[in-house]
Formats: structure tokens, C-alpha cells, sequence
């Protein structure tokens, strides 16, 4: 067989540059292609690894598109595999996600072909858990403006304390309370805060409940901390924090619109660590402007965001940026995750090239044309 004649896997990486040559264990990176190169060609495979995925025909992603077998993307730098190109990857047989959350992939289309779509469960839950609490941090601390006045040679106490907040005896609420959602509640008790709400058409396990009870009565002396709402109408507006942390699907997309955010009470505090399209992106930066909430979280509704994007400016991009914590898409692919979701990446290969398909449950989101994730919607 030669070269070209071998079945393809198609990985869709983000470019690693000169930090790849700093940093070995950057395995995300087009350079360090998640580690596998190597077991890939053992298997008699052969891998293109590319960055130009750019939704047009001359992107080295649709070119090898209709010859690819596999197709490999994380979510902090996604191919978008629409029905379009779901249709133009003709020898398609399996998708896989390097991390969590796999809304990138019109899965629909992929169920019409019994293309199954598998991702690395739980392996960056812990890291996105403490980059949404240290989003909440940074706004209710108005941390921005106090390292803003510490760079730029200020000392303007007032500046900053006239809008410094605890976590502590505040009301957070969760929309989604799945792994991330149960990991940010559990470093919260730490905080003492006054309520844990959620919302979540699943309700937390019973031990899970216990616990989180136990925790704060332990740590806070406060009993039954944690309270199941029935519709997010009422959890916007109980709350002084509220963090998303449910997937994206067609009916959780643009979800917290204008309407749901003028439940929160002003001056509450919006953070997303999901995903950018569950909110309506013009609604949030209006209501950031107007100071009805702060904003912050790493998620876009596309990615890389374009240059305009208005979250890139609210208030004041060459300041402080009051009100507004994004970071780009970095909270689950700190190095420790980079390693767990390559290890992930490879398992799930070894089963697909080894033919016992026995991958773990909690990895499949579609399989034999069907949702095999009870997370994308009350589907099962
Ligand atoms: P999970 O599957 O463990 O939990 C998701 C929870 O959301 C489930 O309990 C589900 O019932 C609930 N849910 C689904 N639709 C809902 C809706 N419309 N309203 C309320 N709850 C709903 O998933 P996990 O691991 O907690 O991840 C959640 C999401 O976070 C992922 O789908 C992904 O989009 C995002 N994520 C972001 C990362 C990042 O780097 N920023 C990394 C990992 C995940």
C-alpha cells in the first residue's frame, strides 16, 4: 500500500509555534499532534495535523476532509463539522473530541450516518471548576482594576473597593450541575457562601447532596446548602452569581437571552465556562455596558473570536476592562489536561483500530445513530 493509500486521520490542532518548542508537554498543538503520531503510523494509518480549518475550500481541513476515516479536534481551537462538510467527509467513520463538549459537530447530520462521536469525559472538569471560581474571584474582588492600578503606578483605594465583593454569603446558582457544575459547588464551600442553587433537568445524586450538605455544616455551620430550582426564571433571579456549565445543543443555544438576564438582580455576576452560544452575545455585552451585570468566563460563540467581537471590549479595553474576565479558551487545557485527554484520545483509537469499539460509556455522544449522552437535552 502506498503512502496515500492509507486510510486517514485528520487532527485539527491550534499552532504551538515557539511554546511548543519550549514546552514538550504542550501536546495540543499541531506540532506535538496529542503525542500519537507514532502509535497513529503503527496502525498503519497515516495523520495530517493542520490549523487552517478556516470554513473554505482551500483550508487544509476540507481538502483532506473526503478522505479522512478519523477526525480529531479539541474544543478550544474546534473544526466545525457541519452538515455541509459532514456530507463532503464521504469515507467519515469516527469523530473524536480531545476534551469535553463536542457541539462543534453537527451530530444530527452525523446520526443520519451512524458516524459515531466520542470525547475524553472528565478530563479537564477539575480545571475548568477552578477557572470559573477564580472568574467569580476576579469580578467580585473588581480584581481587574486593582492590578490595573498596581501596573499602571495608581493608588486609588476607592476605585477599587467601591465595587469589591465577598463570595462569601452570596447566593451562586449553576445552570447544569454535571461534573464541572458538582466541582465548582464543592471548592465553593470553601467560601462560605449562603446558597448553592441549581437548575438541571437531572438532579444531583443523593450522595452527592449529602455531601455538599455535610461539607458546609462542617466548615460553615450552614445546613442544606445546596437547593434544586425547577426553572431559571426564579434561579437568575435568586442569585449573586450565576455560572453556566451545561453543553450546548440546538435547544440550549442563545438560552440566556436579554429576558432571562433582566431576571438577575443589577450588579449580579454572569459566568461561563460552557460555552459561548448558550447566551445571546449582543445581550450580554448590552447588559455588561449598562452595568446590569459583570461578565466573565473562555468560551466564544466562535473560536478564535473574531477581532470585533464585542466581549473582546466591554468597558474599557484599554483599562481595567471593569466588568468584563474573559480569557481565551484556556481553561481546560492546562498541561495536567492536555495529558489526560491525549492519554483519552489514544484509548479510544486502540478500540477503534483494535475493532472491540469497547470504548468507556461516558465518552459516546452518538453511536448507531443515536444519543448515547443524557446530557444533550431530555432525549432519553
Ligand atoms: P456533564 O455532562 O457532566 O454535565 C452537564 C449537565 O448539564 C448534565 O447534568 C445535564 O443534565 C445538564 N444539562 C443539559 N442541558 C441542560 C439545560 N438546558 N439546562 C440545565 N442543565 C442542562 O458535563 P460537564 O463535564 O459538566 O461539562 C459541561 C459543559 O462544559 C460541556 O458540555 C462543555 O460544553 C463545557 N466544557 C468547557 C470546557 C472549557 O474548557 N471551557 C471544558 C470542559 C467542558
Amino acid at each position: 500500500m502506498t503512502e496515500s493509500e492509507k486510510p486517514l486521520v485528520l487532527m485539527v490542532l491550534y499552532a504551538g509555534d515557539e511554546h511548543a518548542r519550549q514546552e514538550p508537554r504542550l501536546l495540543g498543538c499541531v506540532e506535538n499532534e496529542l503525542g500519537i503520531r507514532s502509535f497513529i503510523e503503527s496502525r498503519g494509518y497515516r495523520l495530517i495535523t493542520t490549523d487552517s480549518k478556516a470554513p473554505e475550500p482551500e483550508s487544509t481541513f476540507d481538502k483532506y476532509l473526503p478522505e479522512a476515516e478519523i477526525v480529531i479536534t479539541t474544543p478550544f481551537y474546534p473544526a466545525y463539522l457541519d452538515a455541509s462538510r459532514v456530507e463532503a467527509a464521504k469515507k467519515l467513520k469516527l469523530c473524536i473530541t480531545a476534551g469535553v463538549g463536542s457541539d462543534n459537530y453537527d451530530l444530527d447530520a452525523l446520526n443520519k450516518r451512524k458516524i459515531p462521536v466520542l470525547e475524553v469525559t472528565g478530563s479537564n472538569v477539575g480545571s475548568v471548576a477552578e477557572h470559573a471560581v477564580m472568574t467569580m474571584l476576579i469580578l467580585l474582588r473588581n480584581y481587574n482594576e486593582g492590578h490595573y492600578q498596581a501596573t499602571s503606578g495608581g493608588w486609588d483605594i476607592a476605585a477599587v473597593a467601591k465595587d469589591e465583593f465577598d463570595i462569601e454569603d452570596k447566593v451562586i446558582a449553576s445552570v447544569g450541575a454535571g461534573r464541572i457544575g458538582q466541582r465548582i459547588f464543592e471548592r465553593l464551600i470553601a467560601f462560605n457562601p449562603k446558597k448553592l442553587l441549581y437548575y438541571d433537568y437531572q438532579p444531583l445524586h443523593e450522595s452527592v447532596v449529602d455531601k455538599l450538605n455535610a461539607a458546609s455544616k462542617l466548615f460553615n455551620g450552614v445546613d442544606n446548602i445546596i437547593e434544586r430550582v425547577d426553572n431559571l426564571d426564579d434561579l437568575f433571579a435568586q442569585a449573586d452569581v450565576v455560572t453556566l456549565n451545561c453543553p450546548l445543543y440546538e435547544k440550549s443555544k442563545g438560552m440566556v437571552n436579554s429576558e432571562l438576564i433582566s431576571r438577575m438582580k443589577r450588579g449580579s455576576y454572569l459566568v461561563n465556562t460552557a460555552r459561548g452560544a448558550l447566551t445571546v452575545p449582543d445581550d450580554v455585552a448590552a447588559a455588561v455596558e449598562d452595568g446590569h451585570i459583570a461578565y466573565g468566563g473562555d468560551v466564544w460563540p466562535e473560536e478564535p473570536a473574531p477581532i470585533k467581537m464585542p466581549w473582546r471590549y466591554m468597558h474599557n479595553p484599554y483599562g481595567p476592562a471593569y466588568g468584563n474576565a474573559m480569557t481565551i479558551h484556556t481553561s481546560g487545557t492546562s498541561l495536567d489536561d492536555q495529558a489526560r485527554y491525549s492519554y483519552g484520545v489514544k484509548q479510544i483509537l486502540t478500540q477503534y483500530f483494535d475493532k472491540t469499539y469497547d470504548y468507556r460509556p461516558q465518552d459516546i455522544i452518538i453511536i448507531d445513530g443515536e444519543y448515547a449522552t443524557k446530557s444533550y437535552g431530555q432525549r432519553k
